[in-house]
């Protein structure tokens, strides 16, 4: 068990395929290269591939936690969960999507805190939707990473969910722009898009960190950042991932707990 509470972040967007369960999959690795025990939490209950990307199949999933909790026989937490590795468990969403309609957000925020008991990191990839159990979820993270990319389409949605942010005062948010995920879109310059969105631009991945055979990793359930090449290979967005992990735990390279 972590000594103390860990960190929770969440992985959120304004629009689908924007590339949150990757980067929740590569911070995780980062995570993992700072010796921090992790728990990746596959919130995107209809349609989420977090468990399927890195081949952790399991008996028990999101959807038995809370219907544990619900009905009172619940088991301890790393029942529910899967090992990736040493660092890195793996809490599921449903696999069957019927499933992920009927969780309700009671209980979303208890099993954040407990999980928190237990990693040191624990990172939530989320759908885009904003229903209950993902403003439960943005509520109760210690930090929002709000991915986005250069997408006319998507600025719009963005535009409009800062603004919710900005009425629930939500600010313990950080965006990065994604350019590795459709590296022909560059609409709008980084000038322009901080004019758009309104808001500060604090990481970007570069379209250098476009992975040509990323469907090889996924079918072989690796992750990227853990390659012992990809910090050399891909050395300012390896740079950049760490510099988002440390800057969320809030300390040095070297420290530790
Ligand atoms: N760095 C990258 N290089 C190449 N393809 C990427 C990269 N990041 C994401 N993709 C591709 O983009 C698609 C959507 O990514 P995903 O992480 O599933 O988005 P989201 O979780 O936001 O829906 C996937 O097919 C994935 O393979
Ligand atoms: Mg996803």
């Amino acid at each position: 068990m972590a000594s103390k509470k860990g960190k929770t972040i969440c992985v959120f967007s304004a629009k689908g395929g924007v590339g949150k369960t990757i980067l929740s999959i590569n911070l995780a690795g980062i995570s993992e290269k700072l010796k921090r025990k992790t728990l990746l939490i596959d919130l995107d209950l209809t349609g989420g591939g977090l468990s399927v990307a890195l081949n952790c199949y399991s008996m028990r999933n999101v959807y038995h936690l809370i219907d544990d909790y619900i009905n009172n026989r619940r088991r301890d937490f790393s029942e529910y969960v899967t090992k990736y590795d040493d660092y890195i468990d793996v809490l599921a969403s449903p696999k069957d999507p019927r499933q992920g309609n009927k969780i309700e957000a009671y209980f979303i925020d208890d099993i954040i805190e407990q999980a928190s008991y237990y990693y040191d990191v624990v990172i939530i990839d989320m759908s885009h939707v904003l229903n209950d159990v993902n403003l439960v979820t943005l509520d109760q993270v210690d930090k929002i990473l709000f991915l986005m990319t250069n997408d006319p389409l998507e600025l719009k949605n963005m535009k409009s969910i800062m603004s919710i942010f900005r009425d629930l005062e939500i600010d313990k948010y950080k965006v990065i722009l994604n350019n590795s995920r459709d590296i022909n879109k560059n609409y709008f310059s980084f000038f322009d898009l901080k004019n758009i969105i309104k808001t500060n631009i604090d990481y970007t991945i570069t379209p250098k960190f476009y992975i040509k055979n990323i469907d090889t990793y996924i079918m072989n359930g690796q992750i990227i950042t853990l390659h012992p090449k990809c910090s050399s290979t891909f050395a300012k967005d390896y740079l950049t991932m760490s510099t988002i992990m440390i800057d969320i735990l809030g300390e040095g390279l070297g420290d530790n707990k």
